[in-house]
């Protein structure tokens, strides 16, 4: 287990050199030694970033859920494995041990079985925070099936293109979800996605709400029958390590999500070498994500990287504001939660709340603080730092993506020094550089650029399901032989990496990454609209929030309404979902744009941004005018 702990910042130093001096002989040490294998590879790493084509531990034969659970049975069976928090306090919390989930999870895996799924089929899975989710995802794992988890908060339609893009034969979702106060009909938005997709034989329901539902003859069963009759033993599939392991869908500056497919030892080495370092895991701790699973933080860190290690890892199904503010702290101390995981726009709705909610909890179990999803800005950081880590817990920034699979900028907590704004430093094995735009790689410190990956490493997605060519031109063509993030950054005086956001058109709004083109695609369908384009501006909670510009087919004053503002929220509620809602409309009778006909966004969001002054040169516009009356109409 030598280099398996980084505990000091002199073995951070050694390790990183040595991980990125010989990438190969560093990862299969780790693979050797930490994992269990029913073969070993016969190479560790094949790459090609001109195709490209990515191998780790080709050959090798695994089951991830073996590494996950199996394995830990006889070392500690009884203990903690899944932490369920439920949505109402009152409701009692569910502590799932590693044996408890073994046999769940088998079930589980037999009755998809039973249902006719095999290995490679794609699952879809549309559940709340609830234990089945991990369960099935998990179970997916047991018998080589792909999962594909989807957010519960997207609508039918965004459902509905998930599912028919990858072909999923199942979906597995529940009669409806606790949100706070509220419940949600997840079973009837699963219904209204299904008109929409041939591909789904079969539909299984977990009970939560207990309402009422629609079941429909042959098609829909619930799960609570099934498990029940199924055997709590089930041999875990042979996988090899290339088999995909899950697909995760992804907003992409235009058109369809991207199917970001995961394959299966690397991101399970990946995954848990992450979990075990970034977060300094202890036996003993409590660790608390409080991501959806819907996302990848929720695959890599609730599920598959503490499990890995055989952590506590919680699950919670409610909101942060539900019964009311001072939940999350309440959790804390009830748990005496050792790692607190969470993202910047839960931090600032926090903050807003008043210390009282933060007084009357004992927070002194939290050892290590983490943010991820967007950039924390220093206001939050520092919030974050005095409240709830009283000075004394060091806050990793994590950077990263659904394309990397695992953390790869962050400090690690008392190891590497903190910053800040700042994600710090590459984690072991990260080869990260910044890029000019002439596609010269900057050297030296104090620099800033193109955020871009020179080496692979363990978890970099394979490719986009069905779509190898624009996985190729998002990653892997803007700069030769690199991968490309979408992201800016600089570098400081000794090599820490400040993200500064993305340079791409997708947007992250409270941490969910929202491509502009889908957006408008939905804005575009009313009937009273001609033309629209989205940016973000800064918004105190969200981080960013969004900002249509729109121009309408018949330009009559009555037009401009809040009516029309409202049915254009209400037409990305039904396409996207609740997340992707305009904060500001601005009706305009143009839009900025070149000469070729494409929309000066750029322009656009400075206009957003307040920032009229720095709108650079306007001089190649068709239409300069119309800058003027946007300018002069902003709604600020
Ligand atoms: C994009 C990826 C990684 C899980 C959640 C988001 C932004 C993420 C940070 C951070 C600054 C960050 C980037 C990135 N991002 N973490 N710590 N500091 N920006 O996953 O939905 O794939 O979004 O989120 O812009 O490219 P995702």
């Amino acid at each position: 287990m030598s280099n398996y702990k980084i505990n000091n910042l002199q073995k951070y130093n050694d390790v990183y050199k040595s991980s990125v001096n010989d990438p190969e002989k560093f990862w299969e040490d780790i693979a050797v030694k930490n994992f269990i294998w029913k073969k070993k590879w016969d190479s560790v790493l094949e790459w090609d970033f001109s195709k490209p084509e990515i191998k780790w531990f080709k050959g090798a034969k695994l089951n991830i859920t073996e590494n996950c659970i199996d394995r830990h049975l006889k070392v500690r069976g009884d203990k903690t494995a899944i932490l369920f928090e439920p949505n109402n306090p009152d409701e009692e919390t569910q502590y799932i041990t590693y044996n408890q989930l073994h046999k769940k999870v088998n079930k589980f895996a037999n009755v998809l079985k039973q249902e006719g799924v095999k290995k490679g089929d794609r699952v879809c899975i549309y559940l709340p925070m609830i234990p089945e989710l991990a369960i099935s995802v998990l179970a997916c794992a047991r018998i080589g099936a792909i999962h594909s988890v989807v957010f519960a908060g997207f609508s039918a339609n965004a459902l509905a293109t998930r599912i028919n893009d990858s072909k999923c034969s199942m979906i597995i979702t529940a009669d409806g979800s606790f949100r706070g106060a509220k419940t949600i009909d997840l079973k009837g938005i699963v219904d209204e996605a299904l008109e929409k997709c041939s591909c789904i034989k079969n539909v299984l329901v977990a009970k939560r709400i207990m309402s009422e539902i629609n079941m429909k003859n042959g098609r829909d069963k619930w799960l609570e029958t099934l498990l029940y009759n199924a055997s709590d033993q089930c041999e875990a599939e042979i996988m090899d390590a290339e088999d995909p392991l899950f697909i995760l869908y992804t907003s992409g500056s235009t058109g369809m999500p991207k199917g970001m497919v995961h394959t299966t030892a690397g991101y399970m080495v990946y995954t848990a070498y992450t979990f075990k370092n970034a977060f300094q895991y202890n036996e003993n701790d409590v660790y608390w994500c409080t991501a959806d699973i819907g996302w990848i933080t929720g695959h890599s860190y609730i599920v598959y990287g503490p499990l890995a290690n055989g952590a506590t890892t919680v699950m919670f199904e409610g909101v942060p504001s539900y019964p009311n503010y001072g939940r999350f702290w309440n959790i804390v101390e009830k748990h005496k939660i050792s790692q607190f995981y969470t993202a910047p726009t839960a931090i600032r709705a926090l903050a807003k709340q008043g210390s009282h909610f933060i007084e009357n909890y004992d927070l002194s179990s939290i050892n290590v603080l983490g943010s991820v999803g967007e950039p924390i800005n220093e206001e939050a950081w520092h919030w974050y730092n005095d409240n709830i880590g009283k000075k004394k817990s060091p806050i990793i920034d994590t950077w990263w993506q659904t394309e990397t699979g695992g953390i790869m900028i962050t400090s690690i907590p008392n190891v590497t020094p903190t910053k800040p704004t700042f994600a710090t430093l590459p984690f072991i094995g990260v080869q990260a550089c910044l890029m000019d735009e002439n596609n010269n790689e900057l050297e030296g410190n104090q620099v800033e650029g193109k955020l871009c990956i020179k080496f692979p490493w363990p978890s970099i997605a394979r490719t986009i399901w069905g779509n190898h060519k624009r996985y190729k031109e998002t990653y892997f063509s803007a700069f030769k032989n690199k991968y490309f993030t979408g992201d800016g950054a600089l570098r400081d005086d000794v090599g820490n990496y400040r993200i500064t956001g993305r340079v791409d058109d997708v947007i992250i709004v409270s941490g969910h990454n929202l491509g502009t083109a889908p957006i408008e695609d939905a804005i575009n369908e009313h009937p009273m609209v001609a033309e629209s384009a989205i940016v973000g501006f800064p918004h105190y909670i969200k981080g960013c929030a969004l900002y249509g510009y729109i121009t309408l087919k018949n330009v009559s004053e009555s037009n401009h309404n809040d009516n029309t503002r409202k049915e254009i929220n209400e037409l990305i509620n039904i396409r996207i979902g609740p997340i992707a809602k305009l904060d500001k409309i601005q009706f305009t009778s143009g839009l900025p744009k070149t000469r070729s006909g494409k929309i000066m966004r750029r322009i656009l969001r400075k206009i957003a941004c307040n920032e009229t002054s720095k709108l650079g040169d306007t001089s190649t516009l068709l239409n300069p005018e119309v800058v003027k009356e946007i300018i002069d109409n902003a709604l600020m």
